[in-house]
């Protein structure tokens, strides 16, 4: 199993992050949240919710930050429904959220088990750059850290380069980019290629399986809005990737780049940009700041697999 401290913005990707993560070897050490596709006391209340009707109820869920670090806070409820959980008239756990600060609990979880945890982020990125404005030496204590987000040097979804996640506070995404830590980063260039085929989607609505039955209503409203973008009933899988690379690096092959977040764009902020040209930085230091690492070919149907497997 692989320790994972889970950041997120519950959020209809994200609970099937969360189902991804359970049937595939996740140990949740804990989950925070953040503002994002809805309010982050909103994505506090889905996460317990999403966590207990796949039986992972002693995992503790800290409500983190409420706005991003240098803009008003938006969300983005018609992509989530107004619950965040598709509307699907999923029946909230009324186990309470723990009361702690979401970055503040990142930093005293990660100095209480040093170069154990594996994060994965996959909301705005604004949790994790408080954690790093409050404590430098969490990028050293840190395993490594995946996140979804950006949409690298290509077409954006909250704006035309701007992917959700970093677009919603770009500030705290070039915070993550530039710490010294081993960062992967699975942007929309490639969770834009992991639409289910219907097929999978036609199996999950099928299914009696409980795990399935809840991502299976919850995820009817994302059909919906993924069905104009790639053309059919059926939807990507941003967050799950996030989680999957996390724990099983090699379904992807990568490779190492300098790259930013356009803080101050006429018309990019929030794009995240790398340089793609052949000056390779050096493989053997994942951690120098500035340095992601990119997905470059991915196990599509392996990930697939994996995925309706925990359902
Ligand atoms: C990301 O934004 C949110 O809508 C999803 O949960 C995902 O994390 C995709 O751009
Ligand atoms: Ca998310």
């Amino acid at each position: 199993a692989v320790d994972i401290l889970f950041d997120c913005d519950t959020g209809i990707d994200d609970s099937m992050a969360i189902a991804y993560g359970a049937g595939n070897g996740a140990h949740f050490v804990a989950c925070t949240t953040t503002h994002g596709n809805v309010p982050s006391a909103t994505a506090g209340r889905n996460t317990v919710t999403v966590l207990d009707a796949l039986g992972l109820t002693d995992v503790p869920v800290h409500v983190g930050a409420h706005r991003p670090m240098a803009q008003a806070l938006q969300t983005a409820e018609w992509v989530h429904g107004e619950d965040g959980l598709g509307d699907a008239g999923v029946v909230q756990s009324t186990r309470p959220v723990a009361g702690h600060l979401g970055a503040a609990e990142i930093v005293r979880l990660v100095h209480e088990r040093p170069g154990e945890l594996t994060l994965v982020a996959v909301g705005p990125l604004t949790n994790l750059g408080l954690a790093l404005v409050m404590d430098p030496d969490l990028p050293r204590l840190v395993r490594n850290v995946v996140i979804m987000g950006g949409a690298v040097n290509t077409a954006g979804n909250a704006s035309h380069v701007g992917e959700a996640n970093v677009w919603h506070d770009p500030e705290a995404a070039q915070l993550v980019v530039e710490a010294p830590w081993d960062l992967t980063v699975a942007g929309l260039e490639i969770t834009m290629r992991t639409a289910l085929p219907t097929s999978a989607i036609a199996r999950i609505e099928a299914s009696q399986d409980p795990r399935a039955r809840l991502i299976g209503r919850v995820f009817q409203h994302y059909l919906g809005v993924y069905e104009p973008i790639v053309g059919a009933r059926t939807c990507v899988l941003h967050d799950p990737l996030a989680m999957a690379l996390a724990l099983e690096p090699d379904l992807a092959t990568y490779r190492l780049a300098r790259a930013g977040v356009e803080l101050r764009g006429e018309r990019s902020r929030g794009q995240v940009v790398a340089d793609l040209r052949n000056f390779e930085p050096d493989p053997t230091d994942p951690k120098e700041p500035g340095v992601v690492r990119l997905v470059d070919t991915l196990d599509v149907d392996r990930f697939h697999e994996n995925f309706l497997r925990a359902l």
